[in-house]
């Protein structure tokens, strides 16, 4: 199992869902569970900052998460919601969400399921998120930190924000990005923080693929 952390814009998720595939691993978006629980949350009209309104809801929630690092399905109420998820008010909302201690307890639970079943049966798994090496799976044999230059992580998220067909600038990219860190980083439950024994990789100067190729190896010696 590679435990996989770090904040936005670090290539995070492209990185976790290419060594995934090249290791012939699962994959576990967390993000994207914390992401399904926040979609839930706006679609039935409830306000982030309720915190009880919002644990009782992610309680409630009918979500699903695939491992497929080919196709990693998202689907809430039965309905593929991979794009949704991405979206602006998502994005907004979803620190305020991620930071109701009885959402983290949820999620975490049912990550630590997903991954000892994937264990089970297939071997391998690379699982992405905040808090994995931390406290989803502080056993994991191999922990990587992944960090960037903030202008760096603004300008991956504006290219991807274009490429989604979303109209913003590098600065709003930029604010956006700064002000999720700030949150996640500062909440009392789970707060975004490498683990003790974690690799640090700074994949400011570095192609997605010098990073997949430097994690393959860490992975085959450690994973
Ligand atoms: O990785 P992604 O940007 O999709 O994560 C969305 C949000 O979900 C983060 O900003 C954070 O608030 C929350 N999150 C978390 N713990 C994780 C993964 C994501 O709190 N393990």
């Amino acid at each position: 199992m590679v435990a996989l952390d770090g904040p936005s814009g670090t290539g995070k998720t492209t990185v976790a869902r290419t060594l995934a595939g090249r290791l012939s691993a699962r994959y576990l978006d967390t993000g994207a569970m914390y992401r399904l629980v926040t979609l839930a949350v706006l679609r039935s009209g409830t306000d982030p900052g309720d915190r009880a309104a919002v644990a009782h809801l992610a309680h409630d929630a009918e979500f699903s998460i695939g491992t497929d690092p080919e196709r990693p399905e998202v689907r809430l109420a039965g309905q593929d919601v991979a794009a949704e998820i991405r979206g602006p008010e998502v994005t907004g909302a979803v620190s305020a969400v991620s930071a109701v201690p009885q959402v983290r307890e949820l999620l975490v639970a049912r990550q630590r399921r997903i991954i000892a079943d994937v264990l089970a049966e297939t071997g391998g798994i690379v699982v992405e998120g905040r808090d994995i090496g931390t406290t989803v799976a502080p056993d994991a044999p191999l922990k990587v930190y992944l960090t960037a230059s903030a202008e760096v992580r603004a300008a991956r998220r504006n290219t991807q924000d274009t490429a989604a067909g979303r109209q913003t600038s590098v600065a709003e990219a930029r604010e956006s990005v700064q002000r999720r860190d700030r949150l996640d980083s500062s909440r009392a439950a789970s707060p975004l923080r490498a683990a003790g024994d974690a690799v640090p990789v700074d994949t400011s100067e570095l192609t997605i693929d010098q990073v997949i190729v430097a994690l393959a190896e860490l992975a085959r010696r450690r994973g």
